[in-house]
């Protein structure tokens, strides 16, 4: 059966582009959603895309895609807070990767600490927009 993956992105990764170059690079957000839809297509999986700066419309998003076969989540800076992001993932069954372009552990101390990890089937970070694509993949091939 065609697997289902929602693709969810925290705060600020709609300036993507022009964000912090030197952290995120020069891709903007629709660059990236592009790739993923090609890498969805090669593999023959379903992809959504929801991007919001709020807190509880990304905690709604990922109760509505409780369902699906596996969600990416780049929380931005919600990651480092977010014990209410934390918790939706936790009372869902979809299997969480979390994703950061940048190596959140090579920066400030403060990124260091993700409150969503424990919760998540794993992480990858560090990759640029290729963390998402990594992320599908796994997603994907995992049983
Ligand atoms: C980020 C890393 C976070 O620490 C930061 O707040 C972001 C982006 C990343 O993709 O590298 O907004 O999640």
């Amino acid at each position: 059966m065609t697997k289902k993956i929602a693709i969810i992105h925290g705060p600020n990764l709609n300036l993507l582009g022009t964000r912090e170059p030197d952290h995120y690079g020069t891709e903007t957000l629709a660059e990236i959603e592009t790739h993923i839809s090609a890498l969805a297509a090669e593999l023959a999986c379903e992809v959504s895309f929801f991007q919001s700066n709020v807190e509880g419309e990304i905690v709604t998003a990922i109760q509505q895609a409780g369902g699906a076969d596996g969600i990416v989540l780049n929380a931005g800076a919600y990651t480092h807070t977010s014990v209410a992001i934390r918790d939706a993932i936790a009372a869902i069954p979809a299997p969480v990767v979390e994703v950061h372009l940048s190596n959140v552990t090579a920066r400030e101390s403060f990124r260091h600490t993700s409150l969503i990890a424990p919760v998540c089937k794993g992480l990858i970070a560090g990759f640029g927009g290729g963390s998402y694509l990594l992320a599908l993949r796994a997603l994907v091939s995992a049983e």
